[in-house]
């Protein structure tokens, strides 16, 4: 997608070396970060720099063909491996794209292995797009028929960012989004702010503004009011963990939302590719919810009129606050899945009408 009109993906490789754009420093600043060593990917997934399921599966992917550049050796690939799955707990994605490169490299020549490798983090890259595009079409087709009903502008509410920066391109809940935008179906985004770290305001306002798509940035807390007020026609999320049994794992708040739209009769859509489907967890409890540091609620950074970066204290001194990063929707109130491979009810049923394998 667009960022000043070029088009970019959130990721790609050159000279050896991982380029990303550091999405710490947007809206406010465009920066290509270079990637040279595992210990940058690590740091780079752990700041958020790069961050939203899929780009971190990929960006850890890449990880791996930078441990392998700097030491081409078993066991420390078997390390680098440990340590990317540990950066960021919550999102499957990460363990997925870390299982499927080890298994790829196993056995495989240490003359080999760094052209196999390089080919695998390009191919988890080249799929996720293909899947993303897929699930805005399966998606378009939910707000066509909305669309057709209402007969005039299609007011979607999303939470956090679940869009292209979120993914290498297109994104997941926002895919949906451009494919009806593109089709000229006229359309409206709430983008919840998502406290704290505002990937809502600070990423998927910004990325729906460079590519013209109509959006307004409400507080965390103003969905219910909306909903209640017909002000939203559906809710799109992404997701970092959805569990076979169809509990939907995503950013704090999410719940909330889910909670709403339900009161209201709104229909609330998951939208993930794949990569995103926790087989073996049984039991959302089993998932392990990130605590980050409570600084990013009581701290703010933004860009002072000098066009410096700030962090201010808003919280009393004395005050704790606890920051966790995911919450779990309930199958039962998730409308449906949208997926690479159609639409599909949020349960293991319908799970498996789409994916038999
Ligand atoms: O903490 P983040 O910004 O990595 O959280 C991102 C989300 O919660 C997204 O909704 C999710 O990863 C889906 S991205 C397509």
């Amino acid at each position: 997608m667009k960022i000043e009109g070029k088009e970019y993906r959130t990721i790609w490789f050159e000279n050896n070396v991982v380029k990303i754009i550091d999405q710490t420093k947007l809206p406010h600043q465009f920066t290509i970060k270079d990637l040279k060593t595992i210990k940058d990917v690590i740091n780079a997934i752990k700041q958020m720099e790069v961050r939203g399921a899929p780009l971190i599966g990929a960006t850890a992917a890449y990880g791996l063909v930078l441990a392998i550049i700097e030491n081409n050796d078993q066991s420390f690939l078997k390390k680098s491996a440990e340590d990317l799955i540990s950066s960021r707990p919550t999102a499957i994605n990460l363990k997925w794209a870390i299982d499927r490169m080890v298994k790829k490299l196993s056995g495989v020549n240490s003359n080999k292995i760094l052209e196999i490798a390089k080919n695998e983090a390009k191919e988890i890259c080249e799929e996720d797009i293909k899947f993303c595009e897929n699930i805005g079409l399966n998606g378009l087709k939910i707000i066509e028929e909305i669309y057709n009903k209402k007969k005039g502008t299609v007011n979607i509410l999303t939470h956090c960012n679940a869009g292209w920066l979120a993914t290498i391109n297109w994104g997941t809940a926002t895919s949906p989004i451009y494919h009806a935008h593109k089709k000229g179906i006229p359309i409206h985004i709430w983008a919840d702010e998502t406290r704290p770290r505002n990937q809502g305001a600070n990423l998927t306002s910004f990325e729906l503004n460079e590519e013209g798509i109509k959006n307004t940035i409400i507080a965390d807390n103003t969905g219910g009011i909306l909903m209640q007020r017909g002000e939203v026609d559906m809710c799109i999320v992404g997701t970092d963990r959805t569990l076979a049994n169809g509990d939907v794992c995503n950013k704090v708040g999410t719940y909330l939302k889910a909670l709403a739209a339900h009161d209201n009769n709104i229909p609330f859509y998951v939208a993930l590719p794949s990569s995103t489907i926790d087989w073996n967890t049984k039991d959302h409890k089993e998932i392990p919810i990130e605590e980050r540091n409570s600084e990013e609620l009581s701290h703010m950074e933004g860009f002072d009129e000098n066009g410096e970066l700030k962090k201010i204290q808003i919280y009393p001194k004395k005050s704790k606050a606890k920051n966790l990063a995911f919450d779990v929707t309930p199958a039962k109130y998730v409308t449906g899945l949208i997926t690479e491979k159609g639409i599909c009810e949020a349960s293991i049923n319908g799970l498996n009408s789409l994916f038999d394998d």
